[in-house]
């Protein structure tokens, strides 16, 4: 089978050129979109999305705000510092990197984020929303993207078995309650570490969604003729015939898998791009939301 090749740059450009005429109206009426990316310590890959992130707000016109602490910051002052966000008019979204050091407690930080202002939606009052398939509620970025993809290209959920790999609260437990819910109406099993056959429960997927972070782990015994696959890994390895020193991967072994494949997202060039252009969406809806 000749896989159709899902291009999220074009997506996402799609995506960010129907923002910015919501940007533009919101604008129009006084209100910039305001979003704050707060990172704590040096991780290089984290490094990269935040640039990303304030970059993308550049382009787009809207307000940003970027916060680079120290590695040593305390919890107190991390959460004194989103408090400060929270009561900041200007901003209507605010994200703290993850992961952040292993002595600040994550999820104790997400509790301090105004649920209004949560654009990542970690925040519990957001996860409940999403099961509760309330639309006022915000959506994390990259699943958000997911569906977004599938959106764009035609592809049926309704009635299909989805297989979401890996369990995280940023992709897989969302994007397992988005392809559930009745707007998409899918049949999903979410598989991890634990899951007994992994490659058999994955060739019973017409959507195969990994998620788990383990370099080119899905390979063809995974993947059923005429599968959806969506790649969401992101993993450097090592690879010394490039400047840098590694290359990018994701989760699935495209070469391997990709003919077997009605359609399957590249990385990088796939999920990827979308998360940001979610993430202004999100910040958007905040500013929409908190102004009106
Ligand atoms: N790290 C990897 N993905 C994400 C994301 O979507 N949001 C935040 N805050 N951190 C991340």
């Amino acid at each position: 089978m000749t896989p159709t090749l899902i291009d999220g740059k074009e997506v996402a450009a799609s995506v960010r050129s129907k923002l910015q005429q919501e940007i533009d109206e919101l604008k129009a009426q006084g209100h910039i979109p305001g979003l704050a990316v707060v990172l704590v310590g040096e991780d290089p890959a984290s490094q990269v999305y935040v640039g990303s992130k304030v970059k993308a707000c550049e382009e787009l016109g809207i307000y940003s705000q970027k916060w680079t602490l120290p590695a040593e910051t305390t919890q107190e002052e991390l959460v004194q510092l989103i408090h400060q966000l929270n009561a900041d008019e200007r901003i209507h979204g605010i994200l703290v990197q993850s992961p952040p050091p292993p002595h600040i407690d994550e999820e104790a930080v997400i509790l301090n984020i105004d649920p209004r202002k949560d654009v990542d939606g970690f925040h519990p009052a957001n996860v409940a929303r999403l099961v509760l398939e309330d639309a006022e509620g915000f959506v994390p970025c990259t699943p958000l993207g997911c569906m977004e993809l599938l959106k764009a290209y035609g592809i049926e959920t309704a009635g299909k078995h989805a297989v979401v790999i890996g369990r995280s609260m940023i992709v897989g437990k969302p994007m397992a309650n988005l392809l559930v819910a009745k707007n998409a109406n899918a049949t999903v099993t979410i598989a991890h570490s634990r899951t007994r056959d992994l490659p058999g429960l994955c060739r019973t997927a017409d959507i195969i969604v990994a998620a788990v972070g383990r370099p080119e782990m899905v390979t063809a015994e995974y993947v059923k003729d005429g599968a959806v696959v969506l790649d969401v890994g992101i993993n450097r390895i090592a690879d010394e015939t490039r400047p840098r020193g590694y290359r990018i991967v994701g989760d699935v072994d495209f070469e391997a898998v990709k003919d077997k494949c009605s359609y399957i997202t590249p990385v990088p060039g796939g999920v990827g791009p979308m998360t940001i252009a979610m993430l202004i969406a999100n910040t958007v809806k905040a500013c929409r939301q908190l102004t009106r």
